[in-house]
């Protein structure tokens, strides 16, 4: 018995042993398998970080671009202006010549959305009157105004709040230049303001037009950065649009019916210890 003894501690020990290699074999291959995962992760990040390292280069150099052609855009604009006035006597000329401006401030509206675009605005809040750059920016959108759209604009209490005149300028010419867009076959643009004193104060600004509106499908999508359904459009507009509220600490909704026409409300808030 005493002679058996050490035969059978080998056996059992050799089992423990032949269990504790093939457990370890186990983990060794699902080691394995996550090691691959892992390589693979890594490769796909690296790839992304290339990816978003080169995205960030490109908006660098459209923004670089941007300002360079803004320069000489300026001087397009005042002789093309020039050009208009001077040619009050030959009403076709000076049709043509309109062409020029038109193009210009659409230029400009482009850059203007690329250079915040690329730099993620932020706000610089002083007193601003939102009638006087509702009226600019109503006045900015020339070339994009038609007889058959009417435009009506009522301001309720005060208009003053404190907020980043560039900016805001921006959100309502990309608005203003949508809504005309959307009613091709006329119709009636309407902005509203108000000041909301719930548990904050803020400035409702409502801006409708009886355009086609936005289907049901393309709701969710308006706000995102090169989201168009245009044919020659950026879809950078709205992105801007939600960009310059943000920086506000504001909020903006949207309601469309197709076929009826859209509301944007935006609220701003009144002062700078706020936010909405
Ligand atoms: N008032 C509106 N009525 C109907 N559709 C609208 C209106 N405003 C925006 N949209 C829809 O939302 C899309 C995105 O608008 P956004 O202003 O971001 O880009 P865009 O106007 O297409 O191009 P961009 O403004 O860069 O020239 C538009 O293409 C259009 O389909
Ligand atoms: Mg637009």
């Amino acid at each position: 018995m005493n002679e058996q003894l050490p035969v059978e501690l080998l056996n059992d020990a050799f089992n423990v042993f032949r269990d504790a290699s093939k457990k370890l074999e186990e983990q060794y291959a699902l080691l394995e398998d996550r090691v691959d995962e892992l390589s693979q992760e890594l490769a796909e990040k690296n790839r992304a970080i290339e990816r978003s390292r080169r995205l960030s280069a490109m908006g660098e150099m459209a923004a670089r671009i941007a300002h360079e052609i803004r320069n000489p855009l300026g001087s397009m604009s005042i002789f093309a202006t020039i050009l208009e006035r001077e040619l009050v006597a030959d009403p076709e000329k000076q049709r043509l010549a309109s062409h020029i401006t038109t193009g210009i401030k659409n230029l400009d509206n482009l850059l203007s959305n690329m250079l915040l675009f690329a730099s993620s605005p932020e706000a610089r809040l002083k007193s601003v009157n939102i009638r006087s750059v509702i009226e600019d920016s109503l006045r900015l959108t020339r070339g994009h105004e038609r007889s058959d759209v009417s435009v009506k604009a009522e301001f309720c209490g005060q208009t003053t709040i404190m907020a980043d005149q560039v900016l805001l300028r921006q959100l309502f010419l990309n608005l203003l230049i949508n809504a005309l867009d959307a009613m091709d076959e006329g119709g009636t643009l309407n902005l509203r303001t108000r000041m909301v004193h719930d548990a904050r104060s803020y400035m409702e600004i409502k801006v409708s037009d009886t355009g086609r509106g936005i289907n049901e499908e393309h709701v969710d999508r308006i706000f995102d950065p090169f989201f168009s359904t245009k044919d020659r459009g950026t879809g950078l507009g709205l992105a801007i649009v939600s960009a310059v509220v943000t920086a506000h600490g504001g909020f903006i909704d949207v309601v469309s019916k197709p076929g009826e026409g859209t509301i944007f409300t935006i609220g701003l808030p009144a002062s700078r210890e706020y936010r909405i």
